[in-house]
């Protein structure tokens, strides 16, 4: 039996300002039907499509970690402004042999000739779009790499069978849906500048429209010989000619052995408990683990119940800044800097941190000082969780940074490469799209990963297990941190009222508390502006946060997607 949760299919919340038009998406927007989901496992994507795809391979005798290979290309190819072949990404994976946990890091790199002079100006100042859009912009993609480990380690299934319903969407064509049609609309002038973006994403000289077959043959063929030659298919011979050809056509400098070295990495997760129950998250070269253990570590100090009233708000809120300084500080690519991972999350530093939190007045982040503990030791994005029958899980955040990357699409393969340069911090005064600040930990190198904010993870307690991720850069780890304070406050859980939920956010500079439209009453934020705080109402509501559970007892199912977007999640 299928039971549905939780999907307003509105096509335009995630893009539009209106306050009326966001309002009609949540609540007349007609509901779409999931796919027949098998029995016993549960998938939420943020599209339709690729949620039917991971279905399909297991009802086909495929396991979790088979749809999410069918899950991610399919998204790689419906939603292609947001991840893709071109990208990268992290999978947390639960493995029922051994009850095994493991994140796959398949993280673009910086090309190997990658210096900052590519970057900045002789004048010390920022070479304008270096970072975020042409060859400079792009890493080397992680994606195909990620995918042909997944399937080959722990899938039960061929990969060419779970890529073959990506395939047969990239050759036949889909429908664009009306956020597709909004987000190129969006960016038509980006697509229009851009190498090949026009020629692949364009019908009639514009942004499709929604309801327009959109076809892409040429990625088809790319996924046909990743099919046919796993990741060889890619990293080695014509295509991979053709992705360096165009990285450095437009300003990149990439080699062939930069994509024929490219390696994913199985890392072990960041695992934590906080009250009763364990999680287990990202690790680097994602701050999202860190940081979230670092938070939740604080707020253990504090008699946290309710993260939505303004006065508890207020202790998330200092944690958080605190959590974000030391992302800033001591956060980068543990194959090449030295992480106190060890100290920062520990107990007793957070008890330091937590004493520092004054319940009455907002901390300015200018006059938070850079904590004593660790002083010394130095040295567009889309979120999916499955569950399977047998109990494999896996939480999948996939990206290409911001939306449609770098704007290149590389000769005839189809595959829109990435902007992941820009999570780098090229300087400690220089922001990046998502204004975060950082230093030398996460300075560019050559071969080494910019620091994410990507944060997939389980969440174990007596109630049952949750999987949960979303992206929107900075904001997904305060969303993640919401998303599970409000799983923990719940005394019976809904996944719909978590998903909905509307977002509050800080990342320590800009000091400002960042909240969604029509989210938070006057009265709560005269609360959090009497204690000091500067709040912000953003123009728009963010995140597409999907998520999973199975009940402890009676192991009952339930799925969710973010009304936000349009994703489809059935159980
Ligand atoms: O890895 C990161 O943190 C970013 N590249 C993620 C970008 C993202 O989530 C964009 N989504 N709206």
């Amino acid at each position: 039996m299928i039971r549905m949760v939780s999907f307003h299919p509105c096509t335009w919340a995630a893009v539009c300002a209106s306050t009326v038009l966001v309002a009609w998406c949540l609540f007349v927007a007609p509901c779409v039907r999931a796919a027949d989901a098998p029995a016993g496992a549960a998938i939420a994507s943020a599209h339709p499509l690729a949620t039917e795809a991971g279905y399909a391979i297991l009802r086909n005798g495929g396991n979790a970690f088979d749809a999410a290979v069918a899950v991610a290309a399919a998204l790689a190819v419906v939603e292609p402004y947001s991840s893709g072949l071109g990208g990268g990404g992290l999978w947390l994976l639960h493995d029922i042999r051994g009850n095994r946990q493991v994140m796959l890091d398949a993280r673009e790199t910086a090309p190997s000739k990658a210096t900052l002079s590519q970057y900045i100006a002789a004048d010390g100042k920022p070479i304008a779009g270096a970072t975020l859009r042409g060859g400079t912009a792009a890493g080397i993609p992680g994606m195909p790499a990620g995918l042909a480990l997944l399937a080959g380690k722990y899938g039960r299934l061929p990969l060419a069978q779970s890529l073959a319903p990506a395939i047969a969407l990239a050759r036949d064509g889909f429908k664009v849906d009306g956020r597709f049609a909004a987000v190129a609309m969006l960016r038509e002038r980006f697509l229009a500048d851009g190498v090949n973006t026009a020629r692949i994403f364009f019908m009639d000289n514009h942004a499709p429209a929604e309801g327009q077959v959109l076809r892409q043959p040429e990625l088809a063929l790319t996924l046909e010989a990743i099919s046919a030659y796993g990741r060889d298919g890619f990293y080695l011979g014509r295509i991979a000619g053709a992705l360096v050809a165009a990285a450095n056509a437009s300003g990149g400098a990439w080699t062939t052995a930069d994509l024929e070295n490219y390696q994913v990495k199985e890392r072990e997760p960041v695992r934590f408990t906080y009250r009763g129950a364990t999680i287990t998250s990202a690790a680097l070269p994602s701050a999202g683990g860190i940081t979230l253990a670092q938070v939740f570590n604080i707020l253990d100090k504090f008699q946290l119940k309710d993260a939505r009233s303004p006065e508890q708000a207020h202790l998330v809120i200092e944690a958080l800044r605190r959590g974000f300084q030391d992302r800033a500080l001591y956060l980068g690519d543990s194959d090449f800097v030295e992480v106190p991972v060890a100290r920062l999350t520990d107990a007793k530093y957070a008890s330091s941190r937590a004493s520092g939190i004054d319940p009455t007045h907002a901390t300015m982040s200018s006059t938070l000082p850079a904590p004593q503990a660790v002083k010394d030791e130095s040295g567009n994005t889309t979120h999916y969780s499955i569950i399977d029958s047998a109990g494999n899980r896996v939480g999948a955040t996939l990206s290409i940074n911001t939306l449609f990357g770098s704007g290149i699409i590389a000769g005839d393969t189809g595959v829109l490469l990435n902007n992941e340069m820009d999570d780098f911090s090229l300087l400690p005064e220089i922001p990046n799209a998502y204004r975060l600040r950082g230093g030398s930990a996460n300075g560019i190198a050559p071969n080494k990963r910019p620091l994410s904010s990507m944060t997939p993870t389980f969440v174990e307690d007596d109630k049952g297990v949750l999987v949960i991720g979303a992206p929107g850069g900075s904001r997904i780890i305060s969303m993640v941190l919401l998303g599970i304070l409000d799983y923990m406050n719940q005394s019976e859980v809904n996944l719909r009222n978590i998903v909905a939920a509307p977002r509050y956010h800080h990342q320590y500079w800009p000091d400002r508390v960042e909240i969604e439209p029509d989210g938070f009453s006057n009265e709560w934020r005269k609360v959090l502006e009497s204690k000091g705080h500067t709040v912000q109402i953003g123009n728009r509501r963010w995140g597409n946060m999907q998520t999973v559970f199975k009940s402890r007892r009676g192991g009952e199912l339930q799925a969710a997607s973010d009304p936000r977007g349009l994703g489809i999640a059935g159980y």
